[in-house]
């Protein structure tokens, strides 16, 4: 089967503060782009990696990763992610964040073996810390054993996650392709993720990213 990886690079990412797009952004020396296309381009199960940005942002990704396709994706993640779905040929996709630098091929393997049986795979963690609900005082503690944090790359067959999102309504949010799949009746697999896979949003975990790669735990 011929596998796409589908790279998010749309967002204006403001909540990192910095002046260029945060997925522009240094990291390591390079673009924060360039570490995630780089991983997905290694792997040997993709065979092609596509990239979604925005509107003029053409010189960045040249700057960032050299030739690749890429597409203009739109004002949400789910405009951005659907533009990129219609512009690959490909019977598997892995839809992933460039707000998420470093991809672990082990990961990349996990999603890839799971969609031999299942229509979807998401990579995700356990949750560490107490969660409960409540305003100013503490209401209800929440049973944290059966819930996940839910990193990407997502891995879908492509026909299944297109159809998905062409059938979730327009003015519904969506945090996720997961979401979307599931909510189209498609069962999606839970693989074990990797805190190396943890999104990049504030200027903390810009620092985080750093200290990461300066202890070169990538
Ligand atoms: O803002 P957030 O970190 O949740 O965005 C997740 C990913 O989706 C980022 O890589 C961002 O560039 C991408 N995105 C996009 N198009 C949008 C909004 C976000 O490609 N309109």
């Amino acid at each position: 089967p011929r596998t796409v990886a589908i790279v998010v690079a749309a967002g204006k990412g403001e909540r990192i503060g910095s002046a260029l797009p945060k997925q522009f952004a240094s990291l390591g020396g390079r673009p924060m782009l360039a570490h995630s296309v780089a991983a997905l381009r290694a792997h040997p199960g993709i065979d092609d990696v596509l990239v979604v940005i925005g509107e003029g942002q053409q010189d960045l990704l040249a700057d960032a990763v050299g030739e690749i396709p890429s597409t203009i994706g739109g004002a949400t993640r789910r405009e951005s992610v659907i533009a990129g779905l219609r512009a690959v040929e490909a019977d598997r996709v892995l839809i992933h964040d460039a707000a998420r630098p470093f991809v672990p091929a082990a990961v990349i393997d996990r999603l890839l073996d799971a969609l031999s049986t299942a229509p979807a795979a998401v990579p995700v963690l356990p949750v560490a810390d107490t969660l409960a609900r409540g305003d100013a005082v503490l209401g209800e503690t929440v049973d944290r054993t059966a819930l996940h944090r839910v990193q990407t790359p997502q891995a879908f067959h492509h026909a299944a996650i297109l159809a998905a999102h062409e059938a979730w309504p327009d003015d519904a949010e969506a945090t996720d392709d997961a979401q979307v799949a599931r909510a189209a009746g498609h069962d999606v697999t839970l693989v074990a993720g990797n805190a190396m896979l943890d999104k990049v949003t504030y200027p903390a975990d810009l620092a985080a990213a750093e200290a990461r790669l300066a202890a070169r735990l990538v």
